[in-house]
């Protein structure tokens, strides 16, 4: 298993190139089993969960071809099989899969999914919305069945009690392909569901509302072939926005976007970084001082969670004390143990992390749990004095393109171990 060796003390300077969001391009792979043509996608990043995606859906015998930055998926000659236990658990995305084969082919077969272990995670939303289209849904032995006796979903009113975004991303795509007209209310409104929405209009869908909490759907009985260029990913963005604001550097962010980032913008300003558009993405800047900002995670366009791991290295060396709500996970603080063995100052009671900012870090070996997580252990590491070691760095593989490689070209002093 590889793993990082880094020695923090070193300011990044420079440029980074954003890629396309990984948590778009994973939906839209799943779209492709709608239609029975083809779906190119550009930008998309090169990060194992693309990897894993394309795998599944190779399993219904779905053509695929991956170039350096592009996916074609065929689906024209799909199958309905079996999503089975071994690649569904590699990644939570993988339940995403059920809504476009229901919407299909009548009738689905998918593996409880896995992923990131933060917090139960249930999938209860997604059958939810199949139901309220009309299919039949059961759980048994790990796994999902659901089937539509009418052979084809029908349009219907879905009610989300909670703006998840996969269960958003299930219902967009069921309804595509449903009779008649479906509403989508309390949606999320993550860039990425905008993004989907773009992709399925793209191949013949008919979305009106999309980005909002409230969409229209007219079902269509079939699609036509795309090309969608996905949008820049923000949560990668933010990490590296995080990595200029921890070493006190300087960072270009190529094709960042900061109207995705307007609530994270607003907390490193508060935190006294400077962050500002320009030509070609975003400009990030800390000279001065660090100082301790409060944050709550919330879905779009509230705090990231998926920025929560990262926000919070950053919190450990500023001054002050720095309260973390987590509202979206239950338990998504596995990275905080693992801080502490930075030297942080982290008390935790229930779903608050209260941090108070100490002078220094101090390097240690380290375990990654999660893919937020262990990046979160990288930026602390990068300024923690010392040589520190990130054990178990394949969960960063899943979700950030090459981030070793690119944190080297501004300057970080990383070495990556393979066994
Ligand atoms: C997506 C993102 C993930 C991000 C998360 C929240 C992808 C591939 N992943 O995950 O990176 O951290 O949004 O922004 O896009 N819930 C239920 N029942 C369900 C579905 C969700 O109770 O059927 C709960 C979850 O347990 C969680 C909350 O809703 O507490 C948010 O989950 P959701 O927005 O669905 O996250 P994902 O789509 O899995």
């Amino acid at each position: 298993m590889d793993r990082l060796i880094i020695r923090g003390g070193k300011r990044l300077e420079g440029s980074v190139q954003i890629r396309g969001a990984k948590n778009a391009v994973l939906p839209q792979i799943a779209a492709a089993l709608l239609s029975s043509a083809p779906l190119e996608i550009t930008n998309v990043p090169d990060v194992s969960d693309v990897t894993t995606m394309l795998a599944l859906l190779q399993e219904f015998g779905v053509a695929t071809q991956r170039d350096a930055r592009s996916v074609t998926i065929d689906a024209g000659k799909a199958t309905n099989a079996v999503a089975r236990y071994d690649l569904v658990r590699k990644m939570r995305a993988g339940i995403l899969v059920l809504g476009p084969l229901v919407a299909r082919f009548g009738s689905a077969r998918v593996s409880l999914p896995g992923g990131c272990a933060i917090g139960a995670r249930p999938v209860d939303l997604h059958l939810k919305v199949l139901e309220a289209l009309g299919a039949t849904v059961g759980v048994e032995g790990g796994y999902i069945n659901a089937n539509v006796s009418a052979g084809k979903l029908k349009g219907g009113r879905i009610v989300l009690p909670f703006p998840s975004m996969g269960a958003t991303e299930t219902a967009l795509m069921a309804a595509t392909l449903a009779r008649g007209e479906s509403e989508i209310l309390n949606a999320a409104r993550e860039p990425e569901i905008a993004d989907l929405a773009l992709c399925l209009v793209a191949m013949g869908a008919k979305i009106e509302g999309a980005g909002t909490q409230r969409m229209l759907v007219q079902g269509v009985d079939t699609l036509r072939p795309a090309t969608h260029h996905l949008l820049p990913d923000r949560i990668e963005a933010g990490t590296y926005a995080i990595a200029a604001a921890i070493t006190g550097g300087h960072l270009e962010l190529l094709d960042a976007r900061l109207e995705h980032l307007a609530t994270v913008g607003a907390a490193l300003e508060r935190a006294g970084v400077q962050i500002w558009p320009t030509d070609r993405g975003l400009m990030i800047s800390r000279s001065g001082r660090l100082s301790a900002v409060d944050i709550v995670t919330e879905p779009y366009p509230g705090f990231p969670t998926d920025l929560q791991a990262q926000f919070m290295a950053l919190m450990t060396i500023a001054t002050g004390a720095s309260v973390i709500r987590e509202t979206v996970f239950e338990s998504r603080f596995m990275h905080v143990p693992e801080l502490g063995r930075l030297g942080a100052n982290i008390s935790l009671q229930g779903s608050t992390a209260l941090v108070r900012g100490v002078e220094t870090l101090r390097a240690a070996e380290v375990m990654a749990t999660d893919l937020r997580a262990s990046v979160g252990l990288v930026l602390a590491a990068l300024v923690a004095e010392g040589e520190t070691t990130v054990h178990r760095i394949y969960h960063l593989d899943r979700g950030y393109e090459a981030l070793d490689r690119k944190l080297v070209q501004c300057g970080a002093d990383i070495r990556r171990v393979t066994e």
